[in-house]
């Protein structure tokens, strides 16, 4: 029997091929970070940070929403619980251009938790298919979901089951599952990313009892990971990797999607236009810069990239100029590691 036919005893599956995503990351992935990481991963999907329903509704909308035309394709993620404010915001969200709205069940923070959102809520499957139902009549884009596989002692196959048919009965179109479950007592969000252990099994499991595409999130930090986890899921959801070393994005992408991903200066240069652009609009260099740190990662001259981009550009004065002085930096660096290594062989 091929591996095809083995999976054909799995229902028809709704939705696009295999899919890269970067993950709502708060924070990290605001629209400077979507924007860098597009011009290294044309195709990727990629996430908001999340958003509270409530901020939108009582907020600056326009402001919080706003993003470049570039980033498409671009998914807002909400946060919240209340059916009305939520189809709501995914209605405005729309409005403003978003290719996909998620809905976040797998945040673990404190504050997430005092507001009624967040993994907690995977304990009120109704009350989340209420929210869903709210925002797939709000909108014509994808619906989804961002969970985990539990929450506390209420991790198993049958808990998690039952949530996500709940949500896709309710018309969820995918699930992003973060195939770790959240301790809310005790673990600080950052060791919920690290401290319950990965199980990709039981999101696989789900995956064949269900029909609607199922993007799998945790741990994928590596090319061979990518592809282990690309082989068996409809998409792979990449959260720290791509933050931290943008370029393993870049080779993930051209795993996925062919073409080849530019070097790291290319996409420093590229980047250049758009960073002169918002330092005329008044947004500091700063802001920018500070996703930039990782493109280097493992490169000759990473530190020095790191050190001066982190410790230069919060001056004031500080401009485009700093990056273009950087990078000739390391370009020279490369230049004579490349020399070295050539003498080293002759
Ligand atoms: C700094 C940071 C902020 C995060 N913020 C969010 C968020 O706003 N919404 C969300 O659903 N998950 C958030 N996450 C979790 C990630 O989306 C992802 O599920 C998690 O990092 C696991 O994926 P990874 O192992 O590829 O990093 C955040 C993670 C990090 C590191």
């Amino acid at each position: 029997m091929t591996s095809n036919e083995a999976m054909s005893c799995e229902p028809a599956r709704k939705g696009p091929d295999r899919r890269l995503c970067v993950a709502p990351m708060m924070d990290w992935t605001d629209r400077h970070c979507r924007y860098l990481l597009r011009l290294i991963a044309p195709n990727a999907l990629l996430y908001t940070e999340m958003i509270v329903a409530a901020a939108i509704e009582h907020g600056d909308a326009e402001r919080l929403l706003a993003f470049d035309p570039r980033e498409h394709p671009v998914a807002l993620q909400l946060g919240g619980s209340d059916p009305g404010q939520l189809a709501l915001a995914a209605r405005v969200g729309q409005q403003a251009g978003y290719d996909e709205i998620n809905l976040n069940v797998g945040c673990p923070s404190g504050r997430v938790q005092a507001g009624r959102f967040g993994v907690a809520l995977m304990r009120e499957p109704g009350l989340v298919a209420d929210c869903v139902t709210a925002m797939r009549e709000a909108v014509t884009v994808p619906v989804t979901v961002k969970t985990r596989i539990g929450v506390d002692h209420e991790d198993s196959f049958e808990f998690v089951m039952q949530f996500a048919r709940a949500v896709t009965e309710a018309g969820c179109d995918a699930l992003v599952m973060h195939a770790r479950k959240a301790w809310l007592e005790g673990l600080s969000p950052k060791e919920n990313r690290e401290v319950p252990p990965l199980n990709y099994g039981i999101v696989r499991q789900l995956r064949s009892e269900l029909s609607v595409p199922v993007i799998v999130n945790g741990g994928v930090d590596s090319v061979p990971a990518f592809e282990s986890r690309l082989a068996e899921f409809d998409g792979v959801m990449v959260g720290r990797a791509a933050y931290q070393s943008p370029m393993t994005l870049g080779k993930m992408h051209e795993t996925l999607y062919g073409g080849s991903a530019p070097d790291e200066g290319t996409v420093v240069e590229s980047f250049l236009p758009y960073i002169e652009a918002r330092l005329d609009e008044g947004v500091r260099l700063h802001s920018m810069t500070r996703h930039m740190l990782g493109l280097f990662q493992g490169r000759p001259g990473a530190r020095h990239w790191r050190r001066q981009l982190s410790q230069l550009a919060n001056r004031p004065g500080a401009g485009a100029d700093l990056i273009r002085k950087t990078l000739a930096d390391v370009a020279g660096m490369t230049r004579g590691k490349n020399g070295q290594e050539r003498q080293a062989q002759a």
